[in-house]
């Protein structure tokens, strides 16, 4: 396994590219650009905290921690309850996620020494790591995402696994659907891939697709709702 080396994207924030799946964890455009614009605004995740809506959220690859640490500083902001579930499988030493500090993009930035706290120093490929304070809850499922170890429902789902070239057991028909399966009725899958191919999976999961205008550097993105009925 290599070792992932960091970048600066355009808006300042710093991401890591990952030899193995040769991607970047977010968009070289701007890291806290993409993560708000695609999960918290198109996602709906923002709307829901800043109207007093508590959000269970299912990411699919936590990755550095960051579109976590932008929905928590959110659900602090705004005193709403955030529960999120992550999954990975190959969570990175702490020293690699605390050389981001993306403490500096928070309002309240204490959140990410209290993530960092809690995570094992050397990374972890299994196991499961739960932490919570006031307003947030989140639990980290270490492992192989395409055995689907989540409960649910969610309100929101983040697909921000690599690419569907790079990673393409997250983006399979199957897994689409059994993310489909896990949202709650009215609840929204946001992700940055356009793709027709993920389109049509999530349109044959029986969701409502949407293409949004993506973030800088991409033209569209996709939400998929579930009926509320
Ligand atoms: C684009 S990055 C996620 C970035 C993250 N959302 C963030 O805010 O920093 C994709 C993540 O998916 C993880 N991943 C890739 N394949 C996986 C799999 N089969 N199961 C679980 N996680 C996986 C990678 O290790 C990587 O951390």
């Amino acid at each position: 396994m290599s070792t992932p080396y960091e970048e600066q994207t355009a808006d300042g924030s710093p991401t890591l590219y990952h030899p193995d799946f040769a991607q970047t964890y977010h968009s070289r455009h701007g890291a806290v650009t993409e993560a708000r614009h695609v999960f918290l605004d198109q996602g709906g995740v923002a709307e829901r905290l800043r109207t007093g809506c508590p959000t269970r959220v299912l990411e699919v690859g936590f990755g550095l921690g960051l579109n976590c640490l932008l929905g928590a500083d959110l659900a602090v902001s705004t005193g709403t309850d955030f529960e999120y579930t992550g999954l990975e499988c190959r969570l990175l030493p702490r020293r690699k996620l605390a050389a981001m500090d993306y403490a500096r993009w928070l309002q309240h930035p204490e959140l990410a020494r209290w993530l960092l706290d809690g995570l094992p120093e050397d990374g972890a490929q299994s196991g499961r790591i739960a932490l919570s304070r006031q307003f947030v809850s989140l639990s980290l499922i270490l492992g192989d995402a395409v055995c689907r170890p989540w409960s649910g429902p969610y309100e929101a789902i983040w697909l921000d696994a690599f690419s569907p070239d790079a990673n393409p057991e997250l983006w399979t028909t199957d897994f689409l659907a059994a993310l489909a399966d896990a949202l709650a009725p009215g609840g929204c899958l946001s992700t940055y891939s356009a793709r027709g191919a993920v389109r049509r999976a999530l349109q044959a999961a029986g969701l409502e697709v949407h293409k949004r205008p993506g973030p800088p550097g991409k033209r569209e993105m996709l939400v998929a709702f579930k009926s509320s009925v």
